[in-house]
């Protein structure tokens, strides 16, 4: 194919032409130029379905857009575990954005949930940086395989939505490296995304559409990234800084506000031209690939989709909690529905996401549909947080009547959305008192919750069930009552931890503390690392979720095989129905000695089994699933030694456990300095050369000989030694012998 848009090209455009190419035209098109045949190209906001906007267009959702399916969340797809169906939503989106011309979807969002009040977290997969990575990187394949582009999106530590324009992410360089850019780098090296969307904070005090070393030196220089970087939409504050750090193209449009700046600034000198033409080339690159040179797909059917939004929402539900189980509930059962959000159902996130659903099944629509024998109330009102006596009676009177009682409980829309932090993880005082009277009333009691994020469930031990659909997409009615009836297993896991508190959450005290600045106290310890490093209580740990079946973990096999390490293991469905298991792999670091989480995941599988059989599984390891990031060397490092390989059915149902020997990086040896304690020393067999040669063995010996001296003495730095009788000649010279080995 001959390339339309290359350098030579660009170079033939005039300064204006170019100018007005690297800004969009509007809301959602980049800048034409029909004098050198170059057509606009459209971009929509996903993630979790299409919104394009055919009239009036706006970046908060507010505006009807054409009618489109809706998937489940993020929030519940990436409970889902499965990197299969994850592709597969992509290539359902693909599909519709390329049927309505649509060449750039804006999504999926990347971000990891530091929080559980954060506004957005129902637009985000995990806490977790590897699920996130690989079930990032499956959509991305899925929506581009289509020949749609994505954005990926908001690069990078955007983890609230207070003040998200103009608070600062103070992070230290490993905890960004470990946690919060783990995910982006992930998705450009596998899956190689057309664009990047940079998001509107700053990092450590610079905006992020500024930020050369994270926009050139860390995405373009280390991960060899391709594609182009646009900004969200209003996030540049000024539009040359963020030219030459290296953002391509501004969105949305700003009339001729932003060319006109380009322009001065060329001729001024203060922006060099060669800038402009590559963020141009880079524009360009994009309207080719993507919308000159776009393939037809065929027509889509809109039913097909909604079927796919029940499955995948069926694939992710998480069951919580299933006491005596009652689930699922049998036809002959009489059961009272109760709660507004069966009728109105919260299915889908506000703000950009924001879709115009194709057809909404509610749990009220579905369950009429069914042959169960149903009584619905509608308990309480969705508008307001006060209890209503005489919807409550209702409730009561039919939950007392029922042999069981389904409570659809969960987070209104006006609590949570983009554009704003929650106040609360807790449920709306109206449904939890409600919650609390039903259960003296039916101890039958099954909570269906919908919400964003983790919510706090001091009901949890008076209710028998917990079933987690977050915001489930258009079929949320007939995904839920698949599960709740044993349609279908249920074999979702969470990709977050429930915690019992807000005080318990690694964030809390600082989240949204200020309103200039957002700092990372907590480092590396997000989520599970932080409450497994507390050996901290939760509600439901990182990767739970139950199955109306069993399932057996055996034989874990660990082959060190050049520079991947093969990990094998059996499951057996030991239970009577056909399920779904999500097998998570943890890795424990035990010889670096750094601040380290307990474990970590690195790897994980989902697979079906009927009753009875048993399935080989088999995971790769590879040199980064031990790595850390050492700020010192700038570098990804992995210290040979001792590691344990767990696996098993949540962070905290590890069933299998082996410890190995890695040897794929370097010795974990520190460089010897000034600063490096006796303790550190004496403890290396390899420096004994070092210290004889250097004479400092004998000196050494002799004052710790004696058990007291010895721990006082071990607590000394090597340049504080001169007390010992150690000449500054003497240590420089240990040190020096020391590094050479
Ligand atoms: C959001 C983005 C979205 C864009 C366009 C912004 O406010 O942060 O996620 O893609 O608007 O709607």
């Amino acid at each position: 194919m001959t390339v339309k848009f290359d350098l030579s090209f660009v170079q033939g455009l005039t300064v204006s032409e170019k100018a007005e190419l690297v800004s969009g035209k509007n809301f959602w098109f980049t800048a034409k130029n029909e004098d050198k045949d170059i057509p606009g190209m459209m971009m929509t906001d996903g993630p979790s379905g299409l919104r394009k906007q055919a009239d009036s267009a706006d970046a908060l959702g507010l505006n009807k857009s054409v009618e489109a399916i809706c998937f489940p969340s993020s929030a519940l797809t990436a409970s889902s575990f499965n990197t299969k169906m994850l592709f597969e939503l992509g290539e359902n989106l693909g599909i519709a954005a390329r049927t309505e011309n649509v060449d750039i979807v804006l999504g999926p969002g990347v971000n990891i949930k530091r929080s559980p009040l954060a506004g957005r977290n129902f637009e985000y997969f995990s806490e977790d940086p590897f699920l996130v990575g690989e079930l990032g990187s499956a959509y991305v394949e899925g929506v581009q395989s289509k020949g749609v582009g994505v954005s990926v999106k908001h690069f990078a530590a955007n983890n609230r939505e207070n003040q998200r324009f103009t608070s600062t992410s103070n992070v230290d360089e490993r905890t960004l490296r470990e946690i919060y850019l783990t995910a982006f780098e992930t998705i450009v090296r596998k899956a190689h995304p057309a664009t990047l969307m940079c998001s509107y904070n700053a990092i450590n005090g610079v905006l992020n559409s500024q930020n050369y070393r994270l926009l050139t030196e860390i995405l373009r220089n280390e991960w060899g990234f391709q594609g182009a970087v646009m900004s969200d939409w209003g996030a540049v504050a000024d539009n040359i800084a963020a030219l030459k750090a290296g953002l391509d193209l501004e969105m949305p449009g700003t009339g001729t506000d932003s060319s006109e700046k380009i322009i001065a600034a060329i001729k001024d000198g203060s922006l060099e031209e060669t800038q402009l033409d590559t963020a141009v080339l880079r524009v360009l690159q994009l309207v080719e690939k993507y919308h000159i040179n776009a393939t037809k797909v065929a027509k889509y059917d809109k039913d097909d989709q909604h079927e796919f939004a029940r499955k995948a929402a069926e694939s992710s539900i998480v069951l919580l909690q299933n006491n005596d189980a009652i689930l699922p509930i049998k036809s002959s059962e009489r059961i009272a529905v109760i709660g507004e959000l069966a009728q109105k159902p919260r299915y889908q996130g506000g703000g950009s996401s924001h879709v115009n659903a194709y057809k909404v099944v509610s749990p009220l629509d579905a369950v009429k549909h069914s042959n169960l024998n149903y009584q619905f109330t509608t308990g309480y009102q969705l508008d307001t947080e006060n209890g209503d006596e005489e919807l409550e009676k209702q409730a009561l009177e039919s939950a007392k009547a029922s042999d069981k009682v389904v409570f659809f409980a969960g987070v209104p829309e006006q609590m949570e959305s983009e554009g704003f932090d929650k106040q609360t993880m807790d449920l709306p005082a109206n449904q939890t008192n409600l919650i609390n009277q039903l259960s003296q009333a039916n101890s039958n009691l099954i909570v269906v919750l919908q919400n964003g994020s983790a919510v706090t469930m001091p009901w949890k031990d008076n209710v028998k069930v917990i079933v987690e659909t977050y915001l489930a997409g258009e079929a949320v009615g007939e995904a839920t009552w698949n599960i709740l009836t044993g349609v279908v297993n249920p074999s979702g896991k969470l990709a977050e931890t429930f915690p019992q508190r807000i005080q318990d959450t690694p964030a809390y005290g600082t989240f949204n503390a200020s309103v200039r600045e957002e700092n990372y106290h907590e480092g590396i310890f997000v989520g599970y690392r932080y409450y497994d490093l507390k050996q901290q209580a939760v509600n439901f740990p990182f990767g739970h979720g139950l199955s109306y079946t069993t399932f057996k973990y055996d034989n874990l096999r660990v082959d060190p095989d050049s520079n991947k390490i093969k990990v094998s293991f059996e499951i057996t469905n030991t239970g009577d129905v056909a399920g779904d298991e999500v097998s998570q792999l943890y890795v424990q670091n035990s010889v670096s000695s750094i601040e380290l989480p307990v474990r970590e995941l690195k790897g994980f599988k989902k697979v079906h089994l009927n009753p009875g059989e048993k399935q080989t599984v088999q995971l790769l390891l590879d040199r980064r699933s031990f790595a850390w990031y050492d700020v010192e060397s700038s570098t990804w490092r992995v210290d040979n030694g001792e590691y344990e390989i767990n696996v098993g059915s949540s962070s905290r149902d590890l069933r299998l456990q082996q410890t190995i020997n890695v040897n794929l990086g370097s010795e974990a040896k520190p460089l010897i300095s000034g600063n490096t304690y006796l303790s550190e020393v004496v403890q290396r067999d390899d420096l004994k050369d070092a210290l004889i040669k250097s004479g400092l063995k004998q000196i050494i010996d002799g004052v710790t000989e004696s058990d007291e001296n010895r721990e006082l003495l071990e607590n000394i730095p090597l340049r504080s030694m001169v007390m010992l009788g150690i000449s500054a000649e003497q240590m420089s010279n240990f040190i020096e012998l020391a590094n050479q080995k």
